[in-house]
C-alpha cells in the first residue's frame, strides 16, 4: 500500500472479530516494522515489545482497562456534555457516553487476536550522566515511532489496531500487571496495543483541526497561513507514491543537505500527515513551528555544536567502549576521532526548513487524579512520536532528506533557550524534537538495526522469541 494511503486510512479500531486470526507472516511483518524506527542519538531503541496471545493475560489487561475507564468516566457528569465529547455532534454524544461510562469501550484487548505490549525503558537507554538520562517523556517518543510503523503496516494488511493506554494509566493496576508479566522496575508497560480483524469500520470520526490551528511560522504566535490562503498561488504539485514497507525500511535520514528549497506544499503535506497520527481523547496535544530564517537555524546549530565539548558523551572511553560498540576494535579509534571532530553534524544550519514539534500535557488536565490528565505521562509523547513518524515517512516518500534533532530539546538549559528564543509558552508547550528538511545530500549511515529477537518477548518478560 502507498504510504500516504496507509497514513490517511489508519484508524484506532476497538471492535475485533474473535473468529479471525492474523496470518503468522503478517504478524511478523507488523512486528518487524518496529525495529526500523529511528533510534536515540546513542543508537539505542529504548523499548521492548511483549506479544500476548494467552486469553487469561488478555482478560487481565481488558479488566484493568475497564476499571480504570470506569474510574475516569463512570462518575463523571462531564463526559455527557461539555467535556470529553465536545467534538462529537450532540446526537452522538449520548451514545458514546453510554459506552464509555461502563468502561466497556476499553475492553477490546480481550477480543484482539494479538496484544502487543509496548514497554519503555525508564533509564536504561543511556550509560552516562547526560541530562536527559531520566527524561522518560522525551525518550518515549521513540516508542511512538515504532508503534506508528506497526499501526500503519497493520492498516496496509487490512487489519485493525488500537493502542489502549487505559489499563496502565492507574499506578496500582500498572504494578499489578507489571508483576503478572514479570516486567522489571526499570521498564514501564505503556499499553495494550491490540491487533486483529475489525468487526466493523469505525462508526464516527476521526476529526482533525485545520493546519492553521496548530502551526506557527518563525516564532510562536505568528500564525502560518497555508498556500491556498496566501498571495503566492499554488506551486506545481506532484504526488509521488512509495510502498509503505519500503518507506519504513529506507527512511531518508541524511547527514548533509543539498541546495534548493523545499516547496511549501510539501511542508504542508508533512504537517498534515503528522496531524493524522493517533491522538488520545482527541486532545490535539501537538503544535508545529516552521523555521526558515537562517539566523534561527544558526542559533540552534550553535547549541548543537557545543555538545562536542560535553565530557560525559564526547570522551575517549565513552566513545570507544560504549558508542562504538558495533565497530570492530581495530577501527574504533579512527571512528572516535571522526566523532570528536564531527560532533552531531551541521545539518541543522544546512537544512532548508526546520519543523519544531511540540507536545503538551496541560491540555490533558481536566482530571484531578494522577493519570494522563493531571501529570506528565509518557503516552502524550508516544502519541506525538506516532505523529512525528508519519512526518518522517511523508518526507521520505516525497523525495526529501531529513534528520531529527533531540539534543537541544533534551538538554534542559537548551530547551529553555529555545522556548525563550521562539516565544514559546513553556509552561504548557514543550519542544519534543526538530525535523530538519531539505534536498538530500549525503545519507546518514544508520546504526546497526537490531534483530527482532532482541526486542521481543512472548507472553511474559524474558521469554525469548526464537527465529523459526
Ligand atoms: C499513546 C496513545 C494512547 C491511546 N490510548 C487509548 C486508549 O486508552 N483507549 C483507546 O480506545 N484509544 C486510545 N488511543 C487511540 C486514540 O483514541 C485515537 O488515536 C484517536 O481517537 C484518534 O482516532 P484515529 O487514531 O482513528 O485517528 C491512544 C492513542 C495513542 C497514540
Amino acid at each position: 500500500m502507498d504510504v500516504f494511503d496507509a497514513i490517511y486510512r489508519r484508524r484506532a479500531i476497538r471492535d475485533f472479530d474473535r473468529g479471525k486470526k492474523i496470518a503468522p507472516e503478517h504478524l511478523q511483518l507488523i512486528l518487524d516494522s518496529a525495529r526500523y524506527a529511528l533510534p536515540t542519538p546513542e543508537g539505542i531503541l529504548p523499548w521492548r515489545l511483549i506479544t500476548i496471545k494467552d486469553q487469561e493475560s488478555k482478560e487481565l489487561i481488558a479488566g484493568c482497562a475497564r476499571e480504570v475507564a470506569q474510574t475516569i468516566f463512570g462518575a463523571s457528569f462531564e463526559i455527557f456534555g461539555p467535556g470529553h465529547l465536545w467534538y462529537l455532534p450532540e446526537s452522538l454524544q449520548l451514545r458514546v457516553a453510554e459506552h464509555t461510562t461502563t468502561g466497556e469501550l476499553w475492553e477490546y484487548p480481550r477480543d484482539a487476536d494479538v496484544v502487543v505490549m509496548p514497554v519503555l525503558s525508564t533509564g536504561g537507554w543511556t550509560d552516562s550522566v547526560v541530562p536527559f538520562a531520566d527524561d522518560v517523556e522525551m525518550v518515549s517518543q521513540y516508542l511512538g515511532f515504532a508503534s506508528q510503523n506497526m499501526w500503519l503496516v497493520a492498516t496496509s494488511l487490512g487489519l485493525g489496531a488500537g493502542f489502549n493506554a487505559m489499563p496502565f494509566m492507574d499506578i496500582r493496576r500498572r504494578e499489578l500487571e507489571q508483576e503478572f508479566f514479570g516486567i522489571p522496575d526499570s521498564w514501564q508497560a505503556l499499553g495494550g496495543f491490540a491487533f486483529g480483524y475489525a468487526k466493523a469500520p469505525r462508526y464516527y470520526g476521526p476529526a482533525r483541526p485545520p493546519l492553521e490551528g496548530s502551526t506557527h511560522l518563525e516564532y510562536w504566535g505568528n500564525p502560518y497561513l497555508r498556500g491556498a490562503f496566501g498571495k503566492s498561488g499554488y506551486e506545481a504539485m506532484e504526488f509521488p507514491k512509495m510502498d509503505l514497507i519500503d518507506c519504513i525500511r529506507n527512511l531518508n535520514v541524511v547527514d548533509t543537505f543539498g541546495p534548493g528549497e523545499v516547496p511549501w506544499w510539501k511542508i504542508e503535506r508533512i504537517i498534515d500527515a503528522g496531524m493524522w497520527g493517533p491522538v488520545p481523547e482527541n486532545f490535539k496535544q501537538w503544535r508545529f513551528l516552521i523555521i526558515k530564517n537562517q539566523a534561527s537555524k544558526d542559533y540552534i546549530q550553535t547549541m548543537i555544536d557545543e555538545k562536542k565539548y560535553t565530557p560525559w558523551s564526547f570522551n575517549y572511553p565513552e566513545l570507544q567502549f560504549s558508542r562504538a560498540y558495533d565497530t570492530p576494535e581495530k577501527q574504533r579509534l579512527a571512528k572516535v576521532e571522526e566523532r570528536l571532530e564531527r560532533g552531531y553534524g551541521s545539518w541543522i544550519k544546512q537544512a532548508d526548513t526546520l519543523i519544531v514539534v511540540f507536545s503538551s500535557f496541560t491540555n490533558w488536565r481536566d482530571q484531578p487524579y494522577p493519570t494522563l490528565g493531571a501529570n506528565p505521562n509518557p503516552n502524550r509523547n508516544v502519541s506525538v512520536g506516532c505523529c512525528t513518524q508519519n512526518m518522517m515517512l511523508a518526507a521520505t516518500a516525497m523525495g526529501l532528506g531529513f534528520n531529527y534533532e533531540v539534543m537541544t530539546v533534551a538538554d534542559r538549559r537548551n530547551r529553555q533557550m529555545l522556548i525563550d528564543e521562539f516565544g514559546v509558552p513553556g509552561v504548557s508547550w514543550i519542544p519534543q524534537g526538530i525535523i530538519a528538511l531539505g534536498n538530500p545530500g549525503k545519507r546518514f549511515e544508520p546504526a546497526r538495526i537490531p534483530p527482532l529477537e532482541t526486542l521481543l518477548y512472548a507472553e511474559t518478560w524474558g521469554n525469548p522469541v526464537t527465529r523459526k
